[in-house]
């Protein structure tokens, strides 16, 4: 199965050429609305990656996000396509492109004083990391501003279990001694689990030592800002977060 997938990529033209008609990129639209729109949103407002960007990370060329689009992304939650003729394909991938080149999305706040904020009183640092400083308790924070959209940024900040990244949902362990552990599930096999605490601290257990393992995966470690940051001040830190492209 892989060995004819590898072949069938390998044969598969160095590059795609997209239609540029209107009727393809409304083709594209209506296969978009039925195949992709439900984890992408209308391009900006799902929870899967924001679509309404000029850089796709993993499709910088027109030819690589043909490919995403047919075979999925392996190892992340962006399936193959199904049922989707190569036509169509390119369809929605012309769609696709054409999302990005509409103008940028506007921000309420303001990024410099978004970045005191999420230097200072967000406390947000010990947590993330950015351009390679702060902590690593949640995912890195470097590209964000290209991964998210604004609103979707803004509805993680105050409400984090309403969108939980792949990877980085809670576990309760109950151990045998007596003891409770929660954490973040770093890894986990047959015998054993490796839990980042609250605290920051790695935990490897032996499953053999724990009574009950709860894993919830609508549950984030992250604190809800809710009432913590007045609205203005969770505009600013939004500016600040749209802003990270991650060097691009
Ligand atoms: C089941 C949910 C789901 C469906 C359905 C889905 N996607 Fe995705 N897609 C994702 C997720 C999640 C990611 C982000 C992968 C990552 O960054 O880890 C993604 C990533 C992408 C990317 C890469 C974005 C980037 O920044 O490089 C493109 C392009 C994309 N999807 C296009 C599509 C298109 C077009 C369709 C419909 C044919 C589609 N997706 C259907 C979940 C989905
Ligand atoms: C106690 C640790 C902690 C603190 C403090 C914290 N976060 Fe998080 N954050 C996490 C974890 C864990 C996740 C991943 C789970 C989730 O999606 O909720 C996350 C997810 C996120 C995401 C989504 C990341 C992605 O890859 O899509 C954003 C954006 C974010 N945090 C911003 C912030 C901001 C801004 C602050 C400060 C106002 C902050 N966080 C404070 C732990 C933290």
């Amino acid at each position: 199965m892989w060995k004819h997938a590898l072949l069938l990529l390998s044969l598969a033209p160095a590059w795609a050429q997209l239609p540029t008609d209107a009727a393809s990129i409304q083709a594209g639209k209506k296969a978009y609305e039925w195949h992709c729109a439900f984890c992408h949103g209308a391009g900006s407002d799902g929870f899967a990656a924001n679509l309404v960007s000029p850089r796709l990370i993993y499709a910088p060329t027109d030819s690589s996000l043909v490919n995403i689009i047919r075979t999925g992304i392996s190892g992340t939650g962006m399936p193959p396509a199904l049922g989707m003729s190569e036509t169509e394909i390119k369809q929605v991938a012309a769609y696709v492109r054409s999302l990005g080149r509409t103008a940028p999305q506007k921000v309420a706040g303001d990024a410099t004083r978004g970045e005191a904020l999420y230097n200072g009183k967000g406390g947000c640092t010990g947590c993330h990391m950015i351009g390679g400083s702060g902590g690593r308790m949640g995912p890195d924070l470097s590209d964000i501003g290209i991964r998210r959209a604004p609103a979707s940024l803004r509805t993680s900040i105050v409400n984090a279990d309403s969108v939980v990244v792949p990877g980085w949902a809670q576990v309760n362990a109950e151990l045998s001694g007596g003891g409770k552990l929660s954490g973040v599930r770093l890894n986990e096999d047959t015998f054993s689990i490796q839990i980042r605490d609250d605290g920051g601290k790695i935990h490897s257990l032996a499953k053999s030592g724990i009574t009950k393992l709860e894993k919830n995966a609508a549950k984030s470690t992250m604190p809800s800002y809710e009432g913590k940051l007045s609205g203005a001040e969770i505009d600013d830190i939004v500016a600040y977060l749209f802003s990270l492209r991650g060097g691009l």
